[in-house]
């Protein structure tokens, strides 16, 4: 039997184990963790984009900014985690190979467009996006995928308007977790840093027999209480519920072991 952090081939519940594959998520230690036995699989437009000298140094700058701004990690690492779980998300859901890639490649590029502001990020985003890739030849429909999840993955101004939305929506609110919190952060005053610090593990799993996508959190009660999880994420929550109907699911989410939805 494999645990939730090291992932494994989908099963039948058990006591300990819920039924179904983990699609990637944060450890303990904040490192990616993805399901075996695919490990990481090969996502040549996603590889491409990540070789992208422009599109690396964009992100990074972005991220430089968002920090200036007091928000928590939104550089690389979050990137292509979410562009992970949400090829993921789909490739176990039977979506078309080259559906999850593009859904790998909108996840990577999501945030892209706090380069230019955090308001409207997701606007800026979906046309840098567009740009990006029309750089590197994707064609105009494939990249009118992407800049729509890029655009949507927002809650102020998102909707699930396809499964390549969906799947980023879920990815990327999934990723909650203390090693995003910066190092200077404000634990005491500042309630998403908290709730994020509070996050000691966060895994996405999905499965396909029942139809069920939940979001596995381990939480610090000492640190932030579950309430306020729900607090500060009921919109996304929502959002994610919303997401998951469009890729024909139930959205579900446990904390410390217990249904909480
Ligand atoms: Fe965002
Ligand atoms: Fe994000």
């Amino acid at each position: 039997m494999t645990s939730p952090s090291d992932g494994g081939p989908a099963s039948r519940a058990t006591a300990t184990h819920p039924a179904g594959l983990p699609l990637g998520g944060r450890d303990r230690a904040g490192e990616e963790t993805l399901p075996a036995p695919t490990g990481r699989p090969a996502i040549p437009l996603l590889e491409a984009v990540r070789a992208d000298e422009e599109v690396v140094d964009l992100i990074e700058a972005a991220d430089e900014f968002i920090e200036a701004q007091g928000y928590t990690e939104h550089g690389l690492r979050h990137a292509t985690l979410v562009g992970r779980i949400a090829y993921n998300v789909l490739s176990h859901l039977d979506h078309e190979p080259r559906t999850a890639e593009l859904a790998a490649v909108a996840g990577f590029l999501h945030d892209i467009g706090n380069v230019v502001s955090r308001a409207y990020h997701g606007q800026t985003g979906a046309l840098l996006a567009y740009q990006a890739l029309g750089r590197l030849g994707v064609p105009t429909r494939e990249r009118a995928q992407v800049m729509a999840a890029v655009g949507n993955h927002e809650e102020q101004h998102g909707e699930a308007v396809s499964p390549v939305a969906a799947a980023v929506i879920l990815a990327d609110k999934s990723d909650v977790h203390r090693s995003r919190v910066r190092t200077n952060a404000s634990i005491a005053e500042d309630i998403h840093d908290r709730v994020n610090y509070a996050v000691q593990s966060s895994f996405l799993r999905v499965d396909p027999e029942a139809s069920t996508l939940t979001l596995e959190l381990t939480i610090d009660t000492a640190v932030s209480q579950v309430l306020e999880y729900f607090e500060i994420f009921l919109e996304r929550m929502i959002m994610c519920r919303r997401a998951a109907r469009v890729l024909g699911c139930d959205f579900r989410i446990t904390v410390n072991d217990t249904p909480v939805l």
